[in-house]
């Protein structure tokens, strides 16, 4: 008796950490989601995207247990128009797989990315954490790239790095900033970063250009990129991908243990800690869940404002480079750009109904009321979304796959997001630069360790992204 109950103890908590099964809800109203997108103890994938169907209807993708699956299948029983779906469970042995030793010695071998290579050249791994920082190396070592270490260590005492390249010593002439690896199970996205860069330099180098599918940049087009100076901090959570590297668990937040030390209470959401509406229950309305105060959930927000190392490091980043003006942060997996306001709503008619003003406080969130809606000044708005536009036109013409632009609130709202804080600085802090921020989801929903195919495909698809984010960025102005 005894060890049956430790042994049926033993299943379930295998169950909860291992077995995620991916399943998509379909109902005629993105409203249907919005007790299971409340749900704090439902993963969502990397951001709750309710996305149209042809057939006029609305998809939701999430990552469940069994268990779950059951309660929602039973609570939705009556529910005639809302279905819920079990997609194919990816075959571990079908995913890409992690490099088992450094391809680039110590720093010594630099990273050639495909936009250099002949097409249909492809990259055989995906980089290690080790080999994120070798590369990162290498590139200092061929190229002349500037690495540098960030002020704060990680929780398991991992020194951050970032670097920069194209704009010389004078660190007010960097006006791109890009960001990946923040949520550890997107796998890839450090990868086609650093890949990118590589090609940059490369290209510089050799005066040629670079072509990624049916998308082809010019050796003037990719100067012009660099001399805009890029910003780039490939990973953002060492730890966090350090461990989904090692269990294979879809593991996404950091690895911090103050507020839970066991399975799925480990860990801070890095993109629901930075210092944006980020006390989420003063801020937005009561039915509304932009983030978790438990800790058990994939979408915690963290004991404070910014009170992760690997946030704070982040936010550093811009004290030091005052003059960045675009910055992107690299996840996947919906298919999608997102840009600014991800809290609600955008309007550009009332400047003082804005995330500062507290007569406001309570009431943000709901989509499509008109109670609060998030103030973007309209010429903002039209060049973030010109800019959201060209990344994803490239996105389609390399890969011919269905990538959209969408504000990032979405259906739902978002506290405490990378994206969200890198705009809202401008007016929280004085003197400070403005920054238009985008999140990039690469690749399929919920499909956080793509296949290699699927892995070469996504370098293709978002470094032409790249690309045509900071040639559009260029266009509309640096400065
Ligand atoms: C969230 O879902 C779980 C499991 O499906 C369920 O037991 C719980 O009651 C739900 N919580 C809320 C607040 O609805
Ligand atoms: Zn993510």
């Amino acid at each position: 008796m005894k060890y049956s109950i430790v042994a049926s103890l033993l299943l379930q908590s295998t169950l909860v950490l291992g077995e995620l099964l991916p399943v998509h809800f379909v109902a005629p109203t993105p409203g249907h989601f919005k007790e299971i997108v409340r749900n704090d103890t439902y993963d969502l994938g990397c951001r709750p995207v309710a996305h149209p169907t042809d057939d006029g209807r609305f998809t939701l993708h999430a990552l469940l247990t069994e268990e779950q699956i059951t309660d929602i299948t039973n609570d939705y029983k009556l529910v005639p128009e809302f279905s819920i779906h079990r997609l194919a469970k990816r075959a571990v042995a079908a995913t890409a797989p992690i490099g088992s030793g450094d391809r680039f010695k110590a720093g010594t071998v630099a990273p050639v990315g495909l936009g250099t290579q002949p097409s249909g050249t492809t990259i055989s791994s995906i980089m290690n954490v080790g080999e994120i920082s070798s590369a990162v190396q290498a590139l200092v070592a061929t190229y002349g790239v500037t690495s540098f270490n960030l002020p704060y260590k990680t929780f398991n005492g991992a020194t951050q790095f970032a670097a920069y390249v194209g704009a010389g010593t004078d660190k007010s002439k960097y006006h791109l900033y890009m960001s990946a690896g923040v949520h550890a199970r997107e796998r890839g996205g450090p990868d086609q970063l650093i890949y990118w860069i590589s090609d940059l330099l490369s290209a510089k180098k050799s005066g040629g250009g670079l072509k990624y599918g049916s998308k082809s940049y010019t050796n003037a087009q990719v100067n012009s990129v660099l001399n805009a100076g890029i910003v780039f901090f490939p990973l953002v959570n060492p730890d966090g991908v350090t461990y989904d590297q090692s269990s294979g668990s879809l593991w996404r937040k950091n690895r911090n243990t103050k507020s839970g030390s066991s399975g799925a209470s480990v860990g801070v959401d890095i993109n629901r800690n930075f210092d944006f509406l980020w006390n989420f229950k003063k801020y937005f309305d009561p039915s509304e869940a932009p983030a978790s105060t438990s800790p058990s959930s994939e979408v915690f927000a963290g004991t404070a404002a910014a009170s992760e190392s690997e946030t704070k490091n982040h936010v550093s980043i811009y004290d030091s480079f005052p003059k960045i003006r675009w910055f992107m942060d690299i996840h996947s997996a919906a298919g999608d750009i997102l840009y600014s306001w991800g809290d609600d709503d955008d309007q550009s008619t009332t400047s003082t109904m804005n995330f500062l003003n507290s007569a406001y406080d309570g009431k943000r969130g709901p989509v499509g009321d008109s109670v609060y809606k998030e103030y973007i000044p309209s010429t903002d708005a039209t060049n973030i979304k010109n800019v959201a536009a060209k990344t994803v036109a490239a996105m389609k013409a390399v890969g011919g796959r269905s990538y959209v632009t969408m504000q990032a609130v979405g259906l739902y709202p978002t506290s405490g997001a990378s994206d969200d804080y890198s705009f809202s600085r401008y007016w929280a802090k004085s003197g400070v630069n403005k920054v238009y921020g985008y999140t990039m989801e690469f690749g399929y929903s919920t499909n956080f360790y793509p296949t290699l195919t699927e892995f070469n495909q996504n370098i293709l698809d978002t470094n032409a992204g790249f690309m045509d984010w900071a040639l559009a960025a260029i266009s509309v102005g640096l400065e």
